[in-house]
C-alpha cells in the first residue's frame, strides 16, 4: 500500500492557497484578531514548521487549514477546492479523505486498544472490519509499533501513544498531515524521534505536513519555517534542511 496520495509524483501542485485570510475572535466586549491577512501557500511535498509566540495565531491557522473552524475573511482553496463554497458534508468528506491529524496531547481514546484507536478514522471512511483491521497494523508496523497492537494507550510510553496518534492520522493514507506541537507532551529525544519519523514519511512517502511548535530544533527538521507574530506571517523561510538536501 502506497501512503501519501502523492508518493512518487513530482507534479508540483498547491495542497494550501489562502489568499488575505483574517480571524476575529469576539467574546463579549473583546475582540482578538487572531490572525490579519495571511497569504500562506504549501506546494504537495513540502514539510512546513509554523513557529511564534505563545497566542501569536499558530493553532487558529492550523484549524483552519485543517477546516475545523472558518476563517472571518479572505479565501482558501485546499487541494483545489474553494473551501468556502464547500457543505458541511463535502469538507469532511476531504477532510477525511485528505487530512490526518496529530495532537499534543495524543488524542486517544483510553478504552481502545492501539489498534481500535488507530482504526477510529476508517470508520468514518465506511471501511468494513477487515479492511480495517489491515490498514491499522500496516500503519503501526511503519511506527514501530506493531508489537504494542493490542495495548491499552495507558500501557504505553507518552512517545508510543503519539507514535499510534501518528498510525491514526496514517492509516487512511492522506495526502496532508497536520500536527499541533506532535512533541509538545515529549522530552526531547523522544521528540526527535518523531521528528525523524515525519522526515521519512515526507522524504519517502512524499506526505506534505504542516506542524506547530515553539522548539527551534524540532521546527529544524522541516523544509521551511513560517513564522508568526501577533497574528502576521514576520517570515516565511526555507531551511538548510531543504537547501543541502
Ligand atoms: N476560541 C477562541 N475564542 C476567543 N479567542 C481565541 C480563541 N482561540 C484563540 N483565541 C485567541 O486568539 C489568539 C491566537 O490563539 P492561538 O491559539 O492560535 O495561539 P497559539 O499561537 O497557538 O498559542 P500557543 O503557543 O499558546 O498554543 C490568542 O490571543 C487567543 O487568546
Ligand atoms: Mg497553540
Amino acid at each position: 500500500m502506497a501512503f501519501g496520495a502523492n508518493g512518487g509524483m513530482d507534479i508540483k501542485m498547491d495542497i494550501i492557497n489562502m489568499t488575505n485570510i483574517s480571524k476575529l475572535y469576539k467574546t463579549g466586549v473583546i475582540q482578538v484578531d487572531a490572525l490579519k491577512n495571511i497569504n500562506f501557500k504549501v506546494v504537495n511535498g513540502e514539510f512546513v514548521s509554523i513557529m511564534g509566540p505563545s497566542g501569536s495565531g499558530k493553532s487558529t491557522l492550523l484549524n483552519l487549514v485543517g477546516c475545523l473552524d472558518k476563517p472571518s475573511g479572505g479565501s482558501y482553496e485546499l487541494a483545489g477546492h474553494k473551501v468556502e463554497k464547500l457543505t458541511d458534508s463535502k469538507m469532511s468528506e476531504i477532510r477525511n479523505e485528505f487530512l490526518g491529524f496529530v495532537f499534543q496531547n495524543f488524542h486517544l481514546l483510553p478504552n481502545l486498544s492501539a489498534q481500535k484507536n488507530v482504526e477510529i478514522p476508517l470508520i468514518y471512511r465506511g471501511l468494513n472490519a477487515k479492511a480495517r483491521k489491515e490498514l491499522s497494523e500496516k500503519s503501526l508496523e511503519l511506527v514501530g509499533l506493531k508489537d504494542r497492537m493490542h495495548h491499552l494507550p495507558s500501557q504505553l510510553s507518552g512517545g508510543q501513544q503519539q507514535r499510534v496518534a501518528i498510525a491514526r492520522a496514517l492509516a487512511g493514507s492522506p495526502a496532508l498531515i497536520l500536527a499541533d506541537e506532535p512533541t509538545g507532551a515529549l522530552d526531547s529525544k523522544t521528540g526527535n524521534k518523531i521528528m525523524e519519523l515525519f522526515t521519512e514519511l515526507n522524504e519517502n512517502s512524499g506526505i506534505t505536513i504542516v506542524q506547530v511548535t515553539h522548539e527551534e530544533d524540532i521546527a529544524a527538521y522541516g523544509s521551511r519555517i513560517l513564522r508568526l507574530v501577533d497574528g502576521e506571517i514576520v517570515s516565511d523561510a526555507e531551511t538548510n534542511r531543504r537547501k543541502n538536501g
